[in-house]
């Protein structure tokens, strides 16, 4: 057929039945993007004659005698489109892989339509912004600040992939062009919740056209392994085999097939003929505690039956802390499972290379971490293996998992050729990651003005079928949300829990999230038993500035107060919430107002060992070359390391050029989690670039006779005195001598700082529908010096919506097998364009001791905070408490439809 792709003819045909995103990215078009299977998310946005379509519901052969543009068509003679250099200034992106789609929507607006954000763009969603710098772009505002030398920390500078992103050019995961032999695999999923399996027939799959080979437990090496990914590997369980002949969750991969098209290996797995023999399941943590549930693992992986772990620590006694209270506050408080949802799938392609090695090309947050276990799975010499990433299309830590890599990998050692495996988003739902879900008992006890006596936790963790960060998120629930307060008596036990559930996994605020939804839910509750209010209790018991950072342990800690800022935090919000500059409640006395805050606290880096290493290169033109291991996911730190490095090195940021995330050309790195990509591989930078500086002064001090103390690095020369020379003359003179100036430095997670939020919201609650509306949000983070503002910014704008979205509306659903019901986006929602408020964002100010050039942690904490203040909210404006997440509008319904009267006195 022939059409019209981007103002030039072409004559092409799509395949049988495809539809016209694949084949938009078969002609090369590879800003369309693939971010669901079914018209919800609208990443795979074009146009069609002028008109914006979901691309992913158009059959391909409708293109027929169209016109059709693309993301990579909207400049016009080299210039970007107004909509794409709005999204520039504005940087209204951050990993962009939903860019693409969201500037084709806008490049179609009129004025009216600009007026009407929340319905023009309800097919168009976006994971990691919160939409705001999405409004800015619209608005015309530009955030963006120039790059200066000597300017640069501090500066809102732009992505260095900014034109890549929003022309449709920068390259994810699997934006790959045609590759000569590509096999594609496709897995088969269990239907079961627990059975074992007596034998997989495979003659019918075999023998389907383009099936290339079929792999079932029989066929995998025998290696027990976690597919999450930490650098101390001791901390998860190795409980998991690639494939197994026993499967513990519904989605669990029973077998993969390999097959020249992806419609061959779907029609090869359906014809598969498993004998399975169902065993007993159990899908409540707690059921499976009690004596008698069925059991998942063996007693070698599970010290006591189902309970992978169990944490438990005492300071002072809490029995005496309640003993000495005034009054006592308990209730159960729970936490719902939820997924990542980052836009980009899970994805994975590898292959052997013409130098014999094997190349794999992933989603991960952790390529060097990957890397290590497929070595260890398959048997593998360090020196052959590479693990790269591209840009990632987000991660929340979902990606901090190796699900995907080990059977690319398997097929395309057994077949010699390239193997490439994008999960669906079904998949993502039933086969990868969620939140733990929690459920948390919590006793206070407090004296009269509220200065609490003993706190005592009781969590149960849901870590479903496999244990990888079951017992690492549990320790971080028992960790910075209790530690976050002052109190002699503490107490807590912790349970990580294997059910017949989808593995838990990492996720942004790693169950510290979890345990300060009930902590602070709770200690508004004991406030209003007590009359003291909601800031009041906090200011009365939060930690102090000299305090001890300590839990329920008493071993020696490497947290230490970098910075301490969370009584700024406080009167931000404070004073905000009391100004009321939110909108008013809508009108009627159905409608019902309430506010309500909560603080959170964490650490900046996890427990565990965490390193990172960087290189700098200085270039014969002067400039630099950075090489850094972490991982570029819509994070920013490829920005702020440019910033970081640029900094010392007295230079402007662009004239650092950046990769990252390669194991074969960038240092090691453990992986882009836990906020570490600025505190861990940040400081790698900055220690890097001292290093840098220091090499180049030296050598200038030889050459010329200069002292080092009266040299400095200024607009990429040496400067001492009157005298100068260019760092491209001191490359030249260093190349003659055989001098490469080249350095590297690591660095390591120790000591760790730690970072506070505030979240104040002010909510209006219909009592008869149960519909909640956000009337303000106001957030404060003490995240240290902000290296880049802007990006700052946009990271609490993230955590905010996506702690909204937790809050209120998202929730796996699960039938009585332990199926999941709603594993689309239409069903499965997560906050749309529309869903959103406007948050105020305020920073304290301070200047951290530890962390790079006085940074801190950001990405993470800024979520943990925002479902208790809004759980806080609502208690506040109905006078009760919701205590199990999401607040849905049935649930909402159930407790106050009969109520009809107004709230009882005592609450407001
Ligand atoms: S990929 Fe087409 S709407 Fe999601
Ligand atoms: S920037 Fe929108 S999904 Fe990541």
């Amino acid at each position: 057929m022939r059409f019209s792709l981007n103002g030039k003819s072409v004559s092409a045909d799509p395949a049988p039945g495809q539809c016209l995103r694949t084949f938009l990215r078969e002609q090369g078009c590879l800003g369309v993007k693939k971010g669901c299977d079914a018209g919800d998310c609208g990443a795979c946005t074009v146009w069609l004659d002028g008109t914006p379509f979901h691309s992913c519901l158009v059959p391909a052969f409708r293109a027929a005698g169209r016109d059709i543009t693309t993301i990579e068509g909207l400049e016009r003679d080299g210039e970007l489109h107004p909509v794409q250099q709005a999204f520039v200034d504005a940087q209204a992106f951050q990993c962009g892989f939903c860019t693409a789609g969201m500037i084709m929507t806008c490049a179609t607006f009129n004025e009216a339509a600009r007026r009407d954000l929340p319905r023009m763009l309800k097919g168009n969603l976006c994971r990691c912004t919160g939409y705001q710098s999405i409004v800015d772009a619209l608005g015309g505002i530009k955030s963006v600040e120039e790059d200066v030398a000597g300017r640069v920390c501090g500066a809102s500078l732009s992505s260095p992939f900014a034109k890549a992103i929003v022309t449709g050019q920068a390259r994810y995961t699997l934006d790959v062009p045609p590759m000569e032999k590509l096999l594609h695999l496709k897995v088969l999923r269990s239907p079961h919740p627990h059975a074992r399996i007596r034998s997989i027939k495979r003659d019918r799959a075999t023998a389907v056209p383009g099936v290339v080979a079929v792999f079932t437990w029989e066929d995998v090496p025998r290696r027990l392994y976690s597919t999450a990914t930490h650098e101390d590997h001791l901390v998860d369980p190795d409980d998991t085999y690639i494939l197994d002949n026993v499967v513990r969750f519904v989605g669990q991969r029973v077998a993969a097939v390999v097959a020249e098209t992806e419609r061959a290996a779907e029609a090869a797995c359906r014809l598969l003929e498993v004998d399975y023999e169902l065993l007993p399941a159990v899908f409540d943590a707690e059921a499976a505690m009690a004596p008698g549930a069925p059991v998942l693992h063996d007693r070698s992986i599970a010290f006591h039956d189902n309970i992978y772990v169990d944490i438990h620590g005492e300071l002072g006694s809490v029995a005496e802390g309640f003993k000495a209270a005034d009054a006592i506050h308990e209730r159960t408080y729970s936490t719902s499972r939820v997924q990542h949802v980052h836009l980009e799938t899970h994805g994975c392609l590898a292959w052997r290379g013409d130098d014999r090695r094997l190349h794999v090309r992933t989603s991960s947050q952790a390529p060097f971490i990957t890397k290590q276990k497929l070595c260890y799975l398959f048997g593998l010499f360090d020196r052959d293996v590479h693990v790269f990433t591209e840009r990632i299309g987000g991660g929340f830590g979902g990606k901090q998992e190796m699900i995907c890599e080990d059977l690319c990998v398997l097929a395309s050692l057994r077949t010699g050729r390239p193997v490439m495996w994008e999960f669906t988003r079904e998949e993502q739902f039933i086969g990868a990651t969620t939140r733990h879900p929690m459920k948390t008992h919590v006793k206070l006890g407090a004296k009269r003005d509220g200065t609490l006596t003993a706190i005592e936790v009781r969590v149960v963790s849901n870590t479903g079928a496999y244990g990888g960060h079951g017992g690492e998120t549990l320790a971080a629930a028992l960790g910075s949300p209790i530690a976050a307060y002052r109190c002699l008596n503490k107490k807590a036990d912790g349970y990580a829990v294997y059910t017949n559930m989808v593995p838990a996994g990492g996720f942004r605020g790693y169950g510290a999230s979890q345990t300060t939804f009930a902590i602070e839910s709770a200690l508004d509750d004991l406030a209003r038993m007590l009359g003291v209010s909601p800031f009041e209790i906090r200011r009365k018991n939060k930690i102090h500035e000299t305090d001890r950072i300590e839990s329920i342990w008493r071993d020696p800690t490497d947290v230490v107060m970098g910075s301490y800022g969370i009584d700024q935090c406080l009167d931000h919000v404070e004073e905000a919430l009391a100004s009321g500059r939110g909108v008013a409640k809508p009108a009627g006395e159905d409608w019902l107002e309430g506010s309500g805050v909560a603080l959170s606290m964490l650490e900046s880096g996890p427990p565990t060992e965490h390193r990172s290493g960087a290189e700098i290169r200085l270039l014969a033109v002067g400039s630099y070359h950075l090489a850094v291991g972490s991982t570029e996911m819509g994070n920013g730190s490829t920005t702020s390391h440019r910033q970081l490095a640029a900094s010392v090195l007295g230079t402007c940021a662009s004239r650092i050029a950046i990769i990252n995330g390669d194991t074969d050309r960038t240092p090691y790195d453990t992986g882009t989690f836990a906020s570490t990509g600025t505190v861990v591989a940040g400081a790698a930078v900055e220690k890097t670039a001292v290093a840098m500086r220091d090499v180049l002064i030296d050598f200038a001090c030889r050459k010329f006779g200069w002292e080092p103390a009266d040299c400095r690095l200024q607009d990429d020369s040496i400067v001492c005195g009157s005298s100068k020379v260019t760092l491209g003359e001191i490359h030249a003179l260093g190349a003659s001598e055989g001098d490469r100036f080249e350095v590297r430095r690591k660095a390591y997670l120790s000591p760790r700082s730690v970072g506070f939020n505030v979240q104040g919201m002010r909510v209006a609650v219909h009592r008869v529908t149960g519909e909640i509306k956000i009337l303000q949000s106001v957030h404060a983070a003490d995240i240290g010096r902000l290296i880049n503002p802007m990006q700052c910014r946009g990271q609490i704008d993230g955590a905010i919506a996506m702690g909204i979205g937790w809050a209120l509306y998202e929730k796996m659903v699960y039938d009585a097998n332990g199926a999941m019901v709603n594993p689309a986006l239409r069903d499965y929602r997560i906050p749309t364009f529309a869903d959103l408020p406007r948050s105020e964002i305020y920073f304290a100010d301070t200047y951290d001791s530890v962390g790079p050039l006085g940074a801190k942690a950001q990405g993470e904490c800024a979520i943990n905070a925002v479902a208790p203040a809004i759980a806080n909210a609502v208690a506040n404006a109905t006078g009760v408490r919701f205590a199990d997440l999401p607040l849905a509008p049935d649930r909402i319904f159930e407790k106050l439809g009969s109520r009809h009267g107004p709230p009882p006195k005592g609450y407001r």
